[in-house]
């Protein structure tokens, strides 16, 4: 059946929403990013190769399947021309198959500059951004000094436009973070040597989506990111700049919310955050360097380590509210293969918590993080393999327990199940295109 299928992370990112796009694009025709730039790593593994995306769509390894990139994205040109032709290194054809909202902001130099400078400066607030320039650019595009794809088309304003914000930023750089000046010249001759190739992948995006829908196409939109680092419903302030929960489809795409059918949360068995921020069921010692080496947990980006936690289970239950969850699909149940016992926080335990704020009227910030344990229920651990298993029914009694067990706790169904990094390695209870 033809759909619209919504996947997007339901914790701090990084829960394999590369692999379930990739493993789903088989049954679509479009595959769109919404939001989000290249501070997104989504790892595919396809017949033992492993392929990195960081802005293009995780649909590119299906030949027949449209990639498109949406107005509520950030472009870093440099960095997307790097990637195609990394992909067609690779024998991935990206001719005619990558489309781009003009109405796109770009990510240049000095975004990137801004980011890094805020980082190094001890008396603001460190996020531990990916560095990428995200952060600026936004700010950019809402305060309406942004520079957009539709810029690349006329050069002489691109000039005038990169020297008007230039000056802006200078200012900043130079005199307030003793950093160096940024030369537009720079800026604008890179831009002039991309532009043309750049433009010649402008579509308009809202209306061949609106056409495929009526033409009963399938589509999947994939989030960057994750609920958690939402800029609006995340752990703020340390988040991403973008709203990476369902309303990002909306607004980054110009397809109305009567269009997804089907809206499917990714999450892993376990917890993993890149960054600062809270982090209420983080694990140190000797689980953390268990879950960092089983679950191979760097960065796909900027290759840091990922702390790691329990499984989270008011988070998730806030990421299945705040995103009209249809089902949920748990990635990587091979990483928990070898514990003994396996931790799921379900609920939270408040202490001295301001008489004013009600638990339910709770939120999660870091300022009442401090007065929150978390309260645990342990399982047994099965261990046995799971590696690469592909029916529910060949899984160890007790996985399937805990399976169960999660399902119970968050009320809605578990539709797929990873067990591998491999397209291949993934368990379909319902398929999100053949309900
Ligand atoms: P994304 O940003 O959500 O696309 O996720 P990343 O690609 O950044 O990180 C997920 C990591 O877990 C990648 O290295 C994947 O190859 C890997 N992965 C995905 N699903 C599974 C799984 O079920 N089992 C294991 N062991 N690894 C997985
Ligand atoms: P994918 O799509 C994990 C984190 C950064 C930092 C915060 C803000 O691969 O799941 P930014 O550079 O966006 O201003 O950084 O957000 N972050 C991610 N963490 N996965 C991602 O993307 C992330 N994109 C940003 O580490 O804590
Ligand atoms: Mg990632």
């Amino acid at each position: 059946m033809n759909k619209t299928i919504v996947v997007l992370g339901t914790q701090w990112g990084d829960e394999g929403k590369g692999k379930i796009v990739d493993f789903l694009t088989e049954n679509s025709d479009f595959v769109v990013r919404y939001q989000g730039g290249n501070n997104a790593g989504h790892t595919l593994i396809v017949n033992k190769k492993k392929i990195v995306l960081h802005q293009i769509p995780s649909g590119i390894m299906h030949k027949k399947v449209i990639s498109v990139i949406g107005n509520g994205t950030v472009i870093s040109p440099t960095s997307l021309v790097k990637e195609i032709k990394m992909l067609e290194a690779n024998n991935i054809c990206c001719k005619d198959r990558v489309y781009i909202s003009p109405n796109a902001s770009l990510i240049l130099n000095y975004h990137i500059s801004m980011d890094l400078a805020r980082e190094k400066r001890l008396n603001e607030i460190v996020i531990g951004t990916t560095g990428k320039g995200i952060g600026p650019a936004y700010e950019d595009k809402i305060s309406r000094i942004g520079i957009k794809i539709y810029d690349l088309a006329n050069l002489n304003v691109l000039k005038l436009k990169i020297k008007r914000v230039l000056n802006y930023y200078n200012y900043q750089l130079v005199n307030f973070y003793k950093e160096k000046s940024i030369d537009y010249k720079v800026i604008f001759n890179e831009l002039a040597q991309s532009a043309s190739f750049i433009l010649s992948m402008v579509r308009n995006v809202p209306e061949i989506l609106y056409k495929a829908i009526k033409d009963k196409k399938s589509i999947i939109f994939e989030g960057a990111q994750g609920t958690l680092l939402d800029v609006d419903h995340g752990t703020y302030p340390y988040v991403t700049s973008s709203n990476s929960t369902v309303g990002g489809v909306c607004t980054g795409t110009g397809v109305g919310p009567k269009h997804l059918d089907y809206i499917l949360g990714v999450s892993k068995v376990y917890m993993t955050r890149v960054g600062l921020g809270p982090f209420l069921t983080e694990v140190f010692d000797e689980i953390d360097d268990y879950f960092f080496l089983k679950g191979n947990e760097s960065g796909s980006t900027t290759g840091r380590r990922r702390r790691t936690g329990w499984l989270d289970i008011v988070l998730l239950r806030k990421a299945i509210k705040i995103n009209s969850l249809t089902a949920l699909c748990l990635t990587k149940l091979d990483v928990l293969d070898e514990l003994k016992e396996i931790k799921i926080c379900i609920d939270y335990k408040f202490s001295s918590i301001n008489s004013s704020i009600r638990k339910e009227d709770f939120i999660f910030s870091q300022n009442t993080l401090e007065n929150i344990t978390p309260i645990y229920e342990t399982l047994p651990g099965w261990n046995e393999s799971t590696a690469g298993i592909t029916n529910f029914k060949f899984l160890p009694i007790l996985a399937k327990k805990y399976i169960n067990r999660i399902q119970e706790l968050i009320g809605i169904p578990i539709d797929i199940i990873s067990t591998g990094p491999s397209r291949d390695e993934t368990i379909v209870i319902r398929h999100p295109f053949k309900i």
